[in-house]
């Protein structure tokens, strides 16, 4: 195992009613911002029970944070807080209200142009606290450092991780994700596995503790993400999965192995050049670069064949072709299409892919450092 530095303060409030205590948790003379999005939280019941928590309190709100949120509405919300004296951010919704809270929660100090935090990776050193009221499970974004950006101007979406950004505290509450279409409930499964995926298929790093929680976070998902589907209101599927998406990506099973993450950096390029979700972007990206990969990534693949899917009969290769086979069975039967084509995608996007990575030095990711433009090149010809 490698050395590794772990931290993680943000307090979890889980559970159906958990709204409620939030305000024990912003201090009282805050003046609030209620950070939201294209409005789900008004016509599912969230925003009233935020309101009514915040009885009392001083608050204004700003809505209209779209999904992949654009660095050209998050800088109004900045310009709002600079004018009103905001001291306090509530992010209410899914991954892209809380992303776009980190950034806003950033920018507002920032002296310069805050799109060098993402553009240049420009050190923040303050931040606007803030807490989370998360309505959609995927991202882990209510129990991480990371947001990611889009500047819609030049289709660039780039991501910053600080340990200002941490959330105070975020709400979890199962019942709020009810009112989710089917496709962002699939999108949050395919989420959810694929974070697991860049953190634990790469190679053995004598680390059998994080191993088997990464496992049993991808056994999870298998057995209780058809459940959400299957049934809306089935309130213990969807505070497992809500759970499991919170520790696919909050540092734990991370910690002391090494990490891949290149599926992640090829899947925002399709979702800033083609508007694709970006879960739906995964399960495109995800089984060819397994493919691609199977030499350096062997041994966890019969790993993960083994004690994921239960395959342990028949040739390595047989088995590891098994195994990424039924990951992408996997992603399908859960409602996430795995072809560039079901998306409308042509491979004339690869040059325009390889090209940007280039420019940005994005020259040598995975966890060997050996996913170049032209292995980003192998990988999308495999995804058409
Ligand atoms: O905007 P509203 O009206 O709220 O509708 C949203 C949006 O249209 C809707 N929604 C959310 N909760 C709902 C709901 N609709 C009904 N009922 C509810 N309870 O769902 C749509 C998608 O929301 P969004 O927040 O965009 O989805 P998600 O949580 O998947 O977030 C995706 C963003 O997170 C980034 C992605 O790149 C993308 O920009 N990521 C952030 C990460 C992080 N911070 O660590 C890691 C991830 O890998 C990812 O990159
Ligand atoms: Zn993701």
């Amino acid at each position: 195992m490698e050395n590794f530095a772990f931290y993680n303060p943000v307090k979890i409030l889980f559970g159906k009613g958990q709204i409620a205590n939030i305000a024990a948790e912003i201090p009282a003379n805050a003046k609030i911002l209620i950070t939201y999005g294209g409005g789900s939280i008004k016509s599912n019941g969230v925003y009233e029970q935020v309101k009514a928590a915040l009885t009392g309190r001083n608050f204004l709100e700003f809505g209209g944070i779209e999904a992949n949120p654009h660095l050209e509405t998050l800088m109004r919300a900045v310009e709002l807080i600079r004018a009103e004296g905001i001291d306090f951010l509530l992010a209410v919704g899914g991954g892209s209200v809380v992303d776009g809270t980190k950034f806003i929660a950033a920018a507002v100090p920032f002296e310069g142009d805050p799109w060098d935090i993402l553009a240049k990776q420009a050190l923040v050193k303050s931040a606007v606290p803030f807490g989370a009221v998360l309505t959609l499970p995927a991202t882990g974004s209510e129990m991480n450092t990371n947001s990611v950006v889009t500047k819609a101007a030049t289709q660039e979406k780039l991501f910053f991780a600080s340990p200002l950004v941490f959330p105070k505290f975020s709400v979890l509450d199962p019942e709020t994700t009810y009112s989710l279409p089917l496709r962002q409930v699939s999108n949050g499964i395919v989420d959810a596995y694929t974070h697991v995926m860049e953190q634990y298929l790469t190679y053995p790093a004598n680390a059998p503790l994080q191993d088997r929680m990464a496992e049993s976070i991808l056994q999870t998902l298998i057995e209780e993400g058809p459940k959400t589907l299957a049934d809306l209101h089935d309130y213990q599927a969807r505070a497992n999965v809500m759970w499991c998406a919170t520790m696919a990506l909050n540092g734990l099973i991370g910690v002391g192995v090494p990490q891949d993450w290149s599926t992640h950096m090829i899947g925002h390029e399709l979702t800033a050049l083609h508007g694709i979700d970006h879960a739906q972007t995964l399960a495109i990206v995800l089984p060819n670069m397994l493919s691609v990969q199977r030499d350096r990534k062997r041994q966890k693949l019969l790993q993960y064949a083994d004690r994921v899917w239960g395959l342990s009969d028949g040739t390595e290769d047989a088995r590891i072709d098994q195994a990424i086979q039924k990951t992408r069975e996997f992603f399908e039967a859960v409602g996430v299409r795995t072809k560039l084509s079901d998306y409308g995608v042509g491979l004339d996007v690869i040059p325009l892919i390889t090209d940007r990575f280039k420019q940005r030095g994005f020259i040598a990711l995975g966890e060997h450092q050996d996913v170049t433009p032209k292995v980003v090149e192998q990988v999308l010809t495999l995804c058409a």
